[in-house]
This record gives structure tokens, C-alpha cells and sequence, in this order.
């Protein structure tokens, strides 16, 4: 699974890699596992082509732990994804990818980071809260799959935010 070196970053003792082909395999199990309604390969594929989406995957060594993205909607970093692997879960992997996000979106050209979050969904909301993202806003029925609301987080990065705010 190894990439190009310059594509490589690391942070945290993590190893970002940006998303490519090959590794949508790898990833559509945990997927699977962390939503009710997973991305299809289709979808994982489409965000490679797309040029407004930065998706990178966290290793920990040789094993994938994380992985995320957000398109970069003119300042906007919208977050599109944020998932550990389960046995990974509770150990700051979510924050450590949030504020690596965070800290690309604002390279990219980001100033606010924004997202919607299943109501029911108390891990991410409060991983969310404590990164400093602000509620506000819910958007009804905003999951076709499973009919769930969703609440609108936003945060505003300030000019030379470095991410680490999670931390
Ligand atoms: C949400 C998710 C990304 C969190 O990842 P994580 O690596 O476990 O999160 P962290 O270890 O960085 O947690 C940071 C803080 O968030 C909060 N938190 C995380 N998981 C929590 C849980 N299950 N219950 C309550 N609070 C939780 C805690 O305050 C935690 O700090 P603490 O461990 O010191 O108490 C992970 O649970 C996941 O992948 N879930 C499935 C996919 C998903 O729902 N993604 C979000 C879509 S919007």
C-alpha cells in the first residue's frame, strides 16, 4: 500500500496518504461496519476524480486506522467523511484526522470547516464539540436510509490555526 513519497505526510505518528484506487478495497469493510448507509466503490472512486475533494487514509505503520475527507467549496472545508477502524476507536485517532483535515483545508485555502452529523450519533457530536465545532442548525430527514435528522457543525479556523486544536 505504499505510495509515492512526496504524496506522503506525517503527523502525530500518523502516515497520510492521499485516497487512491487501490486502496477502496481495503476500505469498503470498515465502511461497512462504521455507517447504515456506506459509501459504495462508486463513491469512494468518484471523490478521486473529483477535484474539489481532499481524502486521505491514516496509517499507523502498515495498518489503515483512519480515513476522511472534505471538499474545498471556495473557503469552505466541508467535511465529507471521518471514520476510525473500530479497534481503533477512543484513542484521539478521530481529533488527531480532524485536525490534520483541518490543517489541509486551511493550506488549501479553508477558513471554516463545516459539517452534518447524525443526530443520534453522540461520539461524533462530542468529538465534534470538544474540537470546538458549533450547532448550528438541523437539517430534517436529512439521511434517505434512514430517515435521521441531521445537525450542521461549523467552526471557524482562525488565520494561522495550525489544527492541533483537537489535541
Ligand atoms: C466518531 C469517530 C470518528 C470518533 O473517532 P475516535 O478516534 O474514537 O475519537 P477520539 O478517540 O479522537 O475521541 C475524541 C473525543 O471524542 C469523544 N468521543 C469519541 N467517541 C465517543 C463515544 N463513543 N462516546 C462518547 N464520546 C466519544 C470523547 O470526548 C473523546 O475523548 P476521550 O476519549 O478523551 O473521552 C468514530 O467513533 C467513528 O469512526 N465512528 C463511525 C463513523 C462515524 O460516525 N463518523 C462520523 C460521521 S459524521
Amino acid at each position: 500500500m505504499s505510495e509515492p513519497e512526496g504524496k506522503m505526510s506525517e503527523k502525530d505518528g500518523l502516515t497520510y496518504v492521499p485516497l487512491a484506487k487501490a486502496h477502496v478495497p481495503v476500505l469498503l469493510p470498515i465502511e461497512h461496519e462504521a455507517y447504515p448507509d456506506p459509501w459504495t466503490q462508486g463513491m469512494f472512486l468518484q471523490e478521486i476524480r473529483n477535484g474539489a475533494s481532499h481524502f486521505f487514509l491514516a496509517f499507523e505503520g502498515e495498518a489503515l486506522v483512519a480515513y476522511g475527507g472534505f471538499w474545498l467549496l471556495i473557503d469552505e472545508i466541508h467535511i465529507t467523511k471521518l471514520t476510525v477502524a473500530p479497534r481503533h476507536r477512543r484513542r484521539g485517532l478521530g481529533a488527531a484526522l480532524m485536525g490534520y483535515l483541518e490543517a489541509h483545508g486551511q493550506q488549501v485555502g479553508g477558513t471554516t470547516v463545516r459539517l452534518e452529523v447524525r443526530e443520534s450519533n453522540t461520539a461524533a457530536r462530542t468529538l465534534y464539540a470538544r474540537g470546538g465545532f458549533q450547532e448550528i442548525g438541523i437539517r430534517n430527514k436529512y439521511y434517505a436510509a434512514t430517515g435521521e435528522n441531521a445537525v450542521v457543525m461549523v467552526k471557524h479556523l482562525l488565520p494561522h490555526d495550525p489544527g492541533h486544536a483537537h489535541r
